[in-house]
């Protein structure tokens, strides 16, 4: 695909860079560096308009939001988290799966007021018990949740799980499903009108690419 106008692209290291970066392949758009031996946090790619800046995963929607990236590859958390403000959310990825969960140690109490909430995810944390009619106090943390319950800071977590070990190394049980969590493609509002083109073929795509991909895992599975 022809990139005539300048790209750049907003993701974080690690778990979404590697699954994002099959779905850039089917683009055409391959890293020159990779972020986990390189400490540059701007990658070129094989093409010259074609740029990958590397961001911690809470800060991509801010460089989309701003326009210091045309796109971004964001989790669904995040994305709550952060608010809709200048950016289109228009293609699901289907990658970094996992689920928003509530979580305390086994027989806590789900229903009580007043509970105690600690979580990275406030927002997601507060639409969940408002939806249920609970009024709860929910108090923020940067990590470790699963700490929170053990020494008593809190009464239950809501925290991202995966494969569940985590919890299970800390004593925990899943109580509640909140959402499914998978990373989504965000789009700067501006650039979707400048770069119209350049982003909606780029869009086109990374949707190609999650599609095969879904048919190819029905495929398996059926
Ligand atoms: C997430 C999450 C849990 C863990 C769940 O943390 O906060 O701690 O993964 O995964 P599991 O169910 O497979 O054990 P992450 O490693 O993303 O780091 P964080 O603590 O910085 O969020």
């Amino acid at each position: 695909m022809n990139f005539d106008t300048p790209i750049t692209i907003a993701l974080s290291k690690g778990r979404i860079f590697q699954q994002t970066l099959p779905l850039l392949a089917h683009a055409g758009i391959e890293a020159l560096d990779d972020p986990e031996s390189s400490r540059k946090l701007i990658l070129e790619t094989n093409h010259p308009a074609v740029k990958l800046l590397i961001v911690r995963a809470t800060d991509v929607p801010t460089y989309v939001q701003w326009g210091a990236a045309d796109v971004g590859v964001a989790g669904k958390d995040v994305l709550i988290e952060h608010g809709s403000e200048g950016l289109y959310e228009p293609l699901d990825l289907r990658i970094a799966r996992c689920r928003l969960m509530v979580a305390g140690v086994p027989g806590a109490d789900l229903a009580g007021n007043q509970l105690r909430i600690a979580t990275k995810y406030v927002t997601a944390a507060r639409r969940h018990f408002a939806a249920k009619g609970q009024q709860v106090e929910v108090i923020k943390l940067y990590g470790s949740m699963e700490l929170a319950p053990l020494v008593g800071l809190s009464d239950l977590i809501v925290d991202l799980v995966e494969s569940g070990n985590t919890l299970k190394a800390n004593g925990l049980v899943p109580l509640e499903h909140i959402m499914e969590i998978s990373s989504r493609l965000v789009v700067n509002k501006a650039s979707w009108k400048m770069k119209h083109a350049s982003v909606t073929g780029l869009l086109d795509r990374l949707r190609e690419a999650v599609e095969s991909r879904a048919e190819q895992e029905q495929r398996k599975s059926g």
